[in-house]
């Protein structure tokens, strides 16, 4: 009896054992399935038909892995280190600080526009960062009539020859070149720069 018992308890143990490695299996994503254990891990089937990833997962380039996505639970940054720059976030995987999500892969962190021409998804993206632009071209410009300066990072309105001014950085020639300067208030040609006025 207690050999029966014995035998009863190995039996499940096994058993048990191997239907835990076998929860998921061997269907990508995309993949002819039947039942949600067919997919990859992190995947379901869906209405009996093909494997999806799970909510808060995305799918490799290769569709052979489910890895994780903005808005999984994480309890500390591993769980979500399938991800490009992110990090556990108040208990979900977010992108690092200066990242953004890249809106065709939820799995992934791009860096975040801080200047002109650097590579931008939307519009307020860049005028989070620079203020009066846009995105154009998967670019960030300034918006017409004004202009990136380095000294504060910011598209800044343009000042022409003979406006008002403050700065040095405020003034630009009609062709957007570096000829002006700022003085008594005014945007005037700088010294040297004769031709300035021209065209
Ligand atoms: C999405 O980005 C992640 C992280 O960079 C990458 O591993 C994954 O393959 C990407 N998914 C697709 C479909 O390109
Ligand atoms: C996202 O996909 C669109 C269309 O496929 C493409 O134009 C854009 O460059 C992609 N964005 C990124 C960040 O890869
Ligand atoms: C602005 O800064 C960048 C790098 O910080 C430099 O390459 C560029 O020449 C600067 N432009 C001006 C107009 O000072």
């Amino acid at each position: 009896m207690n050999q029966q018992i014995f035998k009863f308890l190995l039996f499940f143990a096994a058993f048990g054992s191997l239907s835990c490695f076998e929860q998921y299996g061997s269907a990508k994503i995309g993949e002819r399935c039947e039942r949600d254990r067919n997919c990859i891990q992190h995947a379901y089937c869906r209405v009996q038909m093909t494997c999806l990833c799970n909510q808060y997962y995305s799918p490799t380039f290769d569709m052979s892995m489910c890895i994780a996505s903005a808005g999984l639970s994480c309890t500390d940054d591993f769980a979500c280190s399938t991800m490009a720059n992110a990090e556990c976030r108040q208990g979900v995987c977010a992108c690092k600080d200066s990242y953004i999500l890249d809106i065709n892969n939820s799995s992934n962190c791009i860096s975040k526009p801080s200047k002109m021409g650097d590579h931008c998804q939307r519009t307020d993206e860049c005028q989070d960062a620079l203020g009066r632009a846009m995105c154009i071209n998967n670019r960030c410009q300034c918006i017409s009539s004004y202009h990136f300066v380095n000294e504060t990072a910011k598209c800044i309105q343009t000042r022409l020859l003979y406006n008002t001014c403050l700065m040095d950085y405020e003034c630009r020639g009609f062709n957007n070149e570096n000829v002006l300067e700022c003085r008594n208030g005014e945007c005037v040609c700088k010294e040297g720069e004769a031709t300035c006025n021209k065209g």
